[in-house]
């Protein structure tokens, strides 16, 4: 299984985790962390083509397993993912998604709707929180290696909160909501 350490593929994303989980609640960004995320964030979404679809492809090197749950990706190597316009649209939209959420990081309340639609609209592909962690475990791996040294401790621990805090909030108001 791999981790943050160690950047190994994984077989399945049905066990543990690839990533430790932080152990910190996540509250209210102060506005330094939301600068450092914006900042961050300016960087990955300056090329969303490239970076859509390096992220997906390595989501799915990590989590090979989650191939198949793209009807249009069935069966490939992560060979053809490489070179699939397909994956590349996907991540875009993906991008587009996570650009929005990073704009609106001061209004916790579109935050929760955006999280719960996104949920709704997974549920019936087999996608649940533990899906939404490992995706975002293997954002703070990719923001690692697309951003080196900016990527310093501040800016990443200000992605560990908001990101873990999306998939967490999320499922808490979607069942509140039920
Ligand atoms: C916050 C994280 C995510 C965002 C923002 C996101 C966003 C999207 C968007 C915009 C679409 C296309 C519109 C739609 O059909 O609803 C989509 C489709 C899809 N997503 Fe996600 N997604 C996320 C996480 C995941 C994860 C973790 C998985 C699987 C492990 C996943 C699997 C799928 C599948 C299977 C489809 C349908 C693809 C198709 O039918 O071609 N998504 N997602």
């Amino acid at each position: 299984m791999g981790n943050k350490y160690s950047d190994q593929p994984v077989e399945t994303g049905t066990n543990t985790p690839a990533v430790a989980r932080p152990t910190h609640k996540a509250e209210g960004l102060s506005e330094r962390e939301q600068k450092a995320i914006r900042i961050s964030w300016k960087k990955i979404s300056s090329e969303l083509k490239i970076n859509g679809r390096d992220f997906f492809v390595k989501f799915f090197e990590f989590y090979p397993v989650y191939i198949d749950y793209f009807p249009a990706f069935r069966g490939k190597s992560i060979e053809d993912l490489c070179r699939s316009r397909l994956v590349q649209a996907h991540g875009i939209s993906v991008m587009y998604s996570f650009t929005t959420l990073v704009e609106n990081l001061n209004d916790p309340g579109f935050f929760n709707k955006f999280m719960v639609r996104n949920m709704r609209a997974h549920e019936g592909r087999g996608v649940a929180l533990q899906q939404y962690e490992e995706i975002f475990d293997v954002l703070i791996l990719f923001l690692e290696e697309k951003l080196g040294a900016r990527f310093d401790e501040f800016t990443r621990a200000a992605n560990e909160r908001t990101w873990e805090h999306f998939a967490r909030n999320g499922r808490r108001e979607h069942r509140a909501t039920d």
